[in-house]
């Protein structure tokens, strides 16, 4: 079935280039255009659109007002912004509503990848109901904590990039936010990044604190919720697995490029976790029952009782924010146990599949997680391999 997309844009000189532009789409897409804000909910009362791309400066409706509306009226729908350099700061604001930001001048390629990608990104899942759950998440919760610390750093006289590249780094929410941002096709990078502290430094003070500060892009976690404790082993596993990937990575001697990918992948591999105990009552508890009574694994007692697991959501969350494919695939298979053990050629997912192992093998603190452990551990494996 042909993808039904809808694009927005005030101006008719604009609308007009993307019907020339897009021309040759129309066998794969069936194309809509609105002029307004307004238009463009009509349309979507009338069509099942999948996903839309919106100018933001709009007399009227802005296109932050209208991405709001169909965040909670049409969350099926993928939402893009396609906005003028000189509107970065309205693109960054956006960013609560949108999936991507797009910069004009744009070439049609460059729009055609982009919704591909991210209306591929449904591969990883299946369920309808949980694609509207995943689309329409605005903020991810945040440790009180680490934002205070953040927050402090960034009102200081003398902030520190370095201070501030640590305190993100120990954050799965926010280091999510920070990549999708720095990798965002807005700034139109010619590489990818997942350098936690090339991002930072990319992105500089002022996008950061308006990010971290103004934005509101995070929930930080109220210290009555009584699911604060499954948040926080959350936050502990992901900063183990982490820091498990480094040493590994260390250790084998992986260039840098892989060691980012692995870091990166290692603390936002159970994004997905966080998504779904926000959004079911009791999900750790069920989910925890389940693994008891039949004696499975968390993310197959997940699978009885959603139909999914986090590493799905996770995947498809960090898939529609544009972060790498290489991260993507990392979470997405981070427990699946088809995939050869060759430590030789390493993938992020590999890593981080080791690495989550080792932080759920009994009760070991993360610095007593030595050298001999791990190479213990990865010698086991590759004979079990060989
Ligand atoms: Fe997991
Ligand atoms: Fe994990």
């Amino acid at each position: 079935m042909k993808a039904n997309i809808l694009f927005v844009d005030d101006d008719p000189n604009v609308v007009n280039g993307l019907r020339r532009m897009l021309h040759s789409f129309k066998k794969e897409w069936n194309l809509f255009y609105a002029l307004s804000g307004q238009e463009a909910l009509e349309i979507i009362s009338k069509e099942s659109i999948d996903v839309i791309v919106t100018d933001l400066r709009m007399p009227g409706m802005s296109g932050a007002q209208l991405l709001y509306e169909i965040q909670k009226k049409n969350p099926e729908i993928i939402r893009i912004t396609l906005s003028g350099y000189s509107e970065e700061e309205m693109s960054i604001q956006s960013s609560r509503y949108a999936h991507q930001s797009l910069c004009k001048p744009t070439s049609p390629e460059k729009i055609k990848s982009t919704i591909e990608k991210a209306f591929g990104f449904r591969k990883y899942l299946k369920n309808e109901s949980l694609i509207k759950l995943v689309n329409k998440i605005e903020k991810l919760p945040s440790l009180p904590d680490i934002y205070l610390r953040l927050e402090k750093e960034m009102s200081s006289a003398n902030i520190s990039l370095s201070n501030i590249d640590n305190i993100i780094s120990k954050d799965p929410v926010i280091t999510a936010k920070v990549i999708q941002l720095s990798n965002s096709a807005f700034f139109g990078l010619p590489v990818r990044i997942t350098d936690i502290n090339r991002a930072v430094n990319y992105l500089g003070i002022n996008i950061i604190k308006n990010l971290v500060l103004t934005i509101n892009l995070f929930r930080l976690l109220d210290t009555n919720n009584p699911n604060t404790k499954f948040y926080t082993q959350i936050w502990n596993h992901s900063n183990k697995v982490a820091e498990i990937v480094r040493k590994i990575c260390v250790l084998e001697g992986y260039p840098k490029a892989i060691k980012d990918d692995a870091f990166l992948a290692g603390l936002l591999h159970d994004i997905g976790k966080l998504i779904l105990i926000d959004e079911f009552d009791d999900y750790f508890k069920n989910v925890l029952e389940i693994m008891e009574s039949e004696q499975i694994p968390f993310h197959e007692a997940e699978k009885k009782l959603l139909h999914a697991d986090h590493t799905e959501l996770g995947a498809y969350l960090l898939g529609i924010w544009g972060l790498p494919d290489s991260i993507v695939e990392a979470v997405a298979l981070h427990h699946n146990n088809d995939f050869a053990f060759d430590l030789a050629n390493p993938s992020p997912a590999l890593i981080i599949k080791t690495a989550n192992e080792i932080a759920n093998e009994g009760t070991i603190a993360t610095d007593d997680i030595t050298e001999d452990i791990i190479r213990e551990v990865l010698k086991t494996k590759q004979m079990l391999n060989n």
